[in-house]
């Protein structure tokens, strides 16, 4: 198999799989749950979001979580940025790196971020120009590449067409993102070979929902075309609250544990990985997501 032989794994469950929970999760928590998954050896994790809390209430905390948690130096943590006004509050609060997140459907454009593709990419362009200027990095996100809740069928040429723009704007990453976890790998595969004859497959990450189990299927369809970052999320958690239905983040653990099968290098310790999420499914009351969290607690028990 012609696949790359590091990976970086970006992990979002402190974002993407925080902000679906319905009771509020102390900041605290979300705090030790970051500083965990640094000490676990993660590059990058995505810390919080800088929306609107009348949108997204669990993510108000946005500035107290940043001011809270200990950066590692060469970690990234990333936040999430709709707008410009979001950017001016990341950037209040000491963030060095910020994610700008369109849709390849108009329809969930809307329900998302309450404009259409048009206006969004025009705010990304605004938002990238400022934060290049004043030095900080800027990733691109594209929901429902692989299918919409609302608008069903999405086209690669939907996703390309976004993926060109945000990669002139100066997104230094663009992430390919599976929010409602419809795909299967042959449309994987063929979303991103469209995307890649415009911008370097070594610039696209991979972002699958496991609604339908087919995350991991998927971030192998990925790899096999070159694809080197993927978003995760400890434990599966998450979903997106304007995507009813869509579960979580396929788990870190179980991307994990296929990329060590691999033989593929990340620099995350699966031990300390399980841990974060033992922490935070024992904070949340509920259990891990992951079969391979699962299926290696289970054994440690009977050693
Ligand atoms: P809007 O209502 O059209 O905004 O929402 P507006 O500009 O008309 O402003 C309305 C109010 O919101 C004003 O407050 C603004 O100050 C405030 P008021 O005067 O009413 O008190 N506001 C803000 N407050 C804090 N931070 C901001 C901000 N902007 C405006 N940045 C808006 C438009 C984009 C703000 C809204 O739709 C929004 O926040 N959407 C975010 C939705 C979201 O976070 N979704 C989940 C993340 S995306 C995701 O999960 C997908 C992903 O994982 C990939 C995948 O899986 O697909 C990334
Ligand atoms: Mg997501």
């Amino acid at each position: 198999m012609n696949i790359p032989k590091k990976v970086k794994m970006v992990e979002v469950g402190p974002r993407d799989g925080l902000q679906n929970e319905a009771e509020t999760v102390p900041t605290s928590v979300k705090i030790e749950l970051i500083d965990r998954l640094t000490d676990a050896g993660l590059p990058v994790i995505e810390a919080t979001a800088f929306v609107s809390p009348k949108w997204v209430p669990q993510m108000a905390d946005n500035a107290e979580v940043m001011a809270g948690i200990r950066r590692k130096p060469g970690v990234g943590y990333p936040v999430l940025v709709p707008n410009r006004q979001g950017l001016d509050a990341a950037i209040a609060a000491g963030c060095d790196e910020v994610v700008v997140f369109g849709a390849a459907t108009e329809a969930f454009s809307k329900r998302n971020t309450n404009c259409t593709i048009a206006e969004g990419l025009a705010r990304f362009s605004e938002v990238c120009a400022e934060a290049l200027a004043q030095g900080l990095k800027v990733r691109g996100d594209i929901s429902v590449c692989l299918g919409c809740p609302y608008e069903g069928e999405v086209r690669p040429e939907q996703v390309t067409r976004v993926a060109r723009e945000l990669f002139a704007m100066g997104c230094y990453e663009i992430t390919i993102a599976d929010t409602i976890g419809v795909g299967t790998p042959g449309k994987t595969r063929a979303v991103i070979e469209d995307v890649a004859k415009y911008v370097p497959v070594e610039k696209l990450a991979g972002h699958f929902h496991d609604t339908y189990g087919q995350a991991l299927a998927n971030t192998l369809a990925a790899l096999e075309c070159g694809v080197a970052t993927f978003d995760s999320s400890v434990a599966g958690l998450g979903g997106c609250p304007y995507a009813k239905g869509a579960t979580g983040n396929v788990a870190s653990e179980d991307v994990l544990y296929m990329l060590d099968g691999l033989g593929i290098e990340t620099g995350v310790d699966m031990r300390k990985l399980i841990a974060a999420g033992e922490f935070i499914c024992g904070a949340l009351g509920r259990p891990t997501l992951s079969r391979a969290a699962r299926a290696i607690a289970a054994k440690a028990k009977t050693a």
